[in-house]
């Protein structure tokens, strides 16, 4: 297959500012939130903004989207998974979307369902042999469990446990990348300092992170992507996602082999960790706020009885889906939207030179008192449908926002809605007492050593 870019300098430098921005913007700039809509600090010559306020915010993802561009910081991503829509900007990317959001519709996505419940019927009957009241960490089996489901929506049945197999490697290769990163930072502590609007924020120049073991994993997926697309006829009708890649065109053609491995590869990150993730977070909180989980118990058994969920019952789920909704809103796991500004621009007065780098602090929003009632409240109402217009459009933003919103978001809600409902029918689930469990914000917004639960079976 064939090589992919090595990082340039810039793109490390913009790693090391997302990494430290990621300490700063966690602690502080969510702290800060409230005193001020933007903050502002330097990273060498460049200038970075944090936005909090949802205004300015739909000034940069949808009304002015055009003044700004992904792909600096994504640069860096796209070294490892290659060009797709993640990592794409402009002609290219518009025209990727266009033919790719068909596919994502709520429709098509029906037709896969019984791809989503497979994994899913699998993994319960598993948790089933256990008996009752045993131990387990949700961050871990989400994570491989929401692999097997993009897996197995990707590849179909008789490969999604080689694409599980393949989305782990990646997974251990972007930590391996991350985690020297992070160790990079701890051995050279940067002479850092926060302040709001006005004032600088100075740090030292740090070593690149070492983003070749990544680089070496993603080789080896390549090839095995490959070997899966040859074994696909060229009039493949197959109703998984690859089937639909390989039929997509638009008047310029077909998909070129090496975009629908990019994209394939691309579907499997985006589409796992993030949904681990939120779904880990979801049982927690459930497991905080009974209230909340026994109205999700007794919607499932009301709605599904035992047996296993079809299409239509995803919509008869409301409080499930609000479930994670609100889940995703308390933590979300894509914590900044990070874009760069291609001209300059100008924010309410403030003034955005060309090339500075705009950051989305996604928490500090959805935790912003002016735009959600108790926002430290764990409560699923908020994402009832009777509630979906009480928030500010831009100031609930797990997925995002504007033109760059992501296509995998009705895919993850419904995959959630499944993965909460199955397992509901059999289990409740409690956490172990005298764990705590802390958010770290590393590429996504983790709980730092997992979340640890016991599972107690349902009559
Ligand atoms: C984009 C979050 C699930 C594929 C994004 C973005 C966010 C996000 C925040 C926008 C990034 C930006 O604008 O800079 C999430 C969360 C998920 C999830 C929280 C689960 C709870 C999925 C799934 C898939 C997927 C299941 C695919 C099967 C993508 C792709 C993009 C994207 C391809 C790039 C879209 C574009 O720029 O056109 N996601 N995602 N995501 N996501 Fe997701």
């Amino acid at each position: 297959s064939a090589p992919r870019v090595t990082p340039t300098t810039s793109g490390i430098r913009v790693a090391q500012s997302m990494l430290l921005s990621g300490l700063i913007s966690f602690n502080q700039i969510a702290e800060k939130a409230s005193e001020a809509d933007i903050v502002r600090w330097r990273s060498g010559p460049r200038q970075v903004f944090a936005i909090t306020h949802p205004d300015y915010i739909e000034h940069v993802l949808r009304k002015h989207a055009d003044r700004y561009m992904k792909s600096v910081e994504y640069q860096l991503v796209s070294t490892v998974l290659g060009r797709s829509l993640f990592t794409d900007d402009g002609e290219t990317w518009q025209r990727h979307r266009t033919m790719l959001n068909p596919f994502f519709s709520r429709r098509q996505l029906n037709g896969m369902i019984d791809l989503m419940v497979d994994p899913i019927e699998r993994y319960v009957a598993d948790l089933d042999s256990h008996g009752d009241g045993f131990e387990l960490e949700m961050v871990s089996d989400m994570t491989m469990l929401t692999l097997d489901v993009v897996g197995t929506a990707l590849f179909g049945r008789e490969l999604g446990s080689v694409a599980k197999t393949m989305g782990h490697a990646v997974t251990t290769g972007l930590r391996l990348g991350e985690v020297a990163a992070r160790l990079t930072l701890v051995a050279a502590p940067p002479a850092w300092a926060v302040r709001l609007l006005g004032h600088t924020v100075h740090y030292a120049p740090l070593l690149p992170p070492p983003l070749d073991r990544a680089q070496f994993t993603m080789r080896a997926i390549d090839r095995m992507v490959d070997d899966v697309l040859e074994s696909r006829e060229a009039d493949d009708e197959s109703v998984d996602l690859l089937g639909m890649l390989l039929r997509a065109r638009d008047q310029e053609g077909t998909l070129t082999t090496q975009r629908v491995r990019d994209e394939a590869v691309t579907f499997m990150i985006a589409g796992h960790e993030t949904t681990a993730n939120g779904m880990a977070w979801m049982w927690y909180l459930l497991a905080l706020n009974g209230w909340a989980r026994e109205r999700m118990l007794e919607e499932v058994d009301t709605v599904l009885g035992g047996r296993t969920p079809t299409a239509k019952d995803v919509p008869l789920l409301p409080w499930t889906s609000a479930c994670f909704q609100e889940a995703l809103r308390y933590f979300s796991p894509i914590w900044v939207v990070p874009r760069t500004a291609i001209v300059e621009d100008e924010i309410d007065g403030h003034r955005i030179p060309k090339g500075s780098t705009v950051l989305v602090p996604v928490n500090a929003v959805h935790h912003d008192p002016r735009f959600w009632d108790d926002p430290q409240r764990f409560d699923p109402t908020r994402f009832l449908p009777e509630h979906a217009r009480d928030h500010h459009r831009f100031a609930y933003l797990p997925f995002g926002a504007g033109q760059r919103i992501c296509i995998g978001r009705t895919f993850a809600l419904m995959e959630a809605t499944l993965i909460a409902a199955m397992m509901s029918q059999r289990f409740a689930f409690e956490a172990v007492p005298g764990h705590p469990v802390e958010p770290e914000a590393t590429l996504t917004l983790r709980p730092r050593r997992g979340v640890r639960m016991i599972a107690r079976r349902r009559p």
